[in-house]
């Protein structure tokens, strides 16, 4: 039985946001609309997310000390990482002594916040298919790594990066002097290791959004959403849709290498599983433990939207992946590095027919910052696309 408390009382049900940006916000708000007391912590000021809950911490979320002290001062029951730059190892070990319930287990945030851990479980422990890959640390075992079987094209990432930072692709062997120094520019900590990657030639790459919740026996059951197609530029998402056609047996082994690996993590919550598809064959290509950027379109599409879903299932609350209706999701960047943006053309946008905006709130914009999404529902996924672009390019942000 699951009993939620009244916020800001003795007996408030208290949920901590490790990361409060625009996935963390609506996290936040699903919680908040079931009357949990909810802490958004971020590592800069006026995050997103920090807006909408109850209480706002600033503190550097990798560095143990800070991230202990926190924890320990609020008291949460449950905290969430919403983003990977976190001190995981300090997570494992207030939850071994019991400090608190990590979402879905400190592990998980541990094997996904580098790209070895969850690649190496994949692929070396589960045995799952994935590109072939190397683990580098310089540009001499880089090249050795592609000249020894890995080959060109191929793509060269930092471990520690997200959104594409610091990643490339590599068409032959002039290019690695300059993927190897862009990969140690872009990744997140200094200590240089990159993965080396074969380029999987795909039809199209997809986001099955997978959720482990409690069934009215008490016990995790495996839910998945309809699988969201996506386009991505330069390694970050530009738009989704869904659900995207696939064949059933496509569809049986996305799911089968879906459950495989959210099995192994464990926990309750909401998974964003990445996969390649060409034909009937599927690659694993990674994980993230916690609702996806290209999930957004789920706000149009589902009864339930991945936030929501993340919410009930970490909360031992019951889901329900259906459709309600297919749409599409488009980005809006912010165009210009400067603060305290305005937007234009809200109206404009809005007169597209079934399309919804989501403007995050971000303080600080840069040019390649995403800044707001369009969504439209439609029942031609194509037309649905088609008008979620043409939404978002009427959004015109701009410095006062
Ligand atoms: N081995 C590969 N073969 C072909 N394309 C790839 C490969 N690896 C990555 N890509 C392309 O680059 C995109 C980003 O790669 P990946 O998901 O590994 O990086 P990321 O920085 O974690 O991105 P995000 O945070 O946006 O998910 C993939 O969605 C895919 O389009
Ligand atoms: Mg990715």
């Amino acid at each position: 039985m699951t009993t939620l408390g009244t916020p800001l009382s003795p007996h408030a049900t208290k949920v901590m946001l490790l990361g409060s940006g625009e996935l963390g916000k609506e996290v936040l708000i699903a919680l908040q609309r079931l009357g949990v007391e909810t802490i958004a912590v971020d590592r800069y000021p006026n995050a997103p997310g920090q807006q909408v809950a109850h209480h706002a911490r600033t503190i550097t979320m990798s560095d143990p000390a800070q991230l202990r002290a926190l924890i320990e001062a609020e008291r949460p029951l449950l905290v969430v990482p919403e983003i990977e730059a976190i001190a995981t190892p300090m997570l494992e070990e207030l939850e071994a002594a019991g400090v608190v319930r990590v979402i879905p287990t400190a592990r998980a945030a541990r094997l996904t916040m580098d790209r070895e851990g969850i690649r190496r479980l994949a692929s070396e422990t589960l045995g799952l298919p994935t590109s072939p890959y190397r683990f580098c640390d310089s540009m001499a075992e880089l090249q050795a790594a592609i000249d020894g079987g890995i080959g060109c094209p191929c793509i060269v990432k930092p471990v520690m990066s997200s959104s594409g930072k610091g990643q490339s692709r590599l068409d032959g062997p002039a290019d690695v002097a300059k993927a190897w120094d862009y990969a140690m520019a872009g990744g997140r900590v200094s200590r240089g290791r990159v993965i080396v990657e074969g380029f999987i030639d795909f039809d199209y790459e997809i986001t099955l959004l997978t959720v482990r919740a409690l069934g009215a026996d008490g016990r995790v059951e495996t839910q998945f959403c309809a699988p969201i197609g996506h386009v991505q530029v330069a390694g970050d998402y530009v738009e989704s849709w869904q659900p995207h056609p696939m064949n059933a047996a496509a569809l049986e082994r996305a799911q089968a290498i879906a459950r495989a690996v959210t099995d192994d993590l464990g926990g309750q919550g909401l998974f964003g599983v990445e996969l390649f598809v060409k034909g009937d064959e599927v690659w694993f290509s990674e994980v993230s433990p916690r609702p996806h950027d290209t999930g957004m379109v789920t706000m149009i599409t589902q009864w339930q939207n991945e936030f929501e879903l993340h919410a009930r299932a970490i909360l031992g609350l019951p889901v329900d992946t259906a459709l309600k209706c297919p749409g599409a999701s488009a980005v809006i960047y912010g165009g210009v590095d400067a603060e305290g943006l305005v937007f234009d053309g809200i109206d404009a946008a809005l007169r597209v027919p079934n399309s919804e905006l989501r403007l995050f709130g971000k303080p600080e914009s840069f040019a390649k910052r995403r800044m707001g999404v369009a969504l439209v529902h439609d029942a031609d996924v194509e037309l649905a696309r088609q008008r979620a672009k043409q939404a978002a390019a009427c959004v015109k942000p701009r410095v006062p």
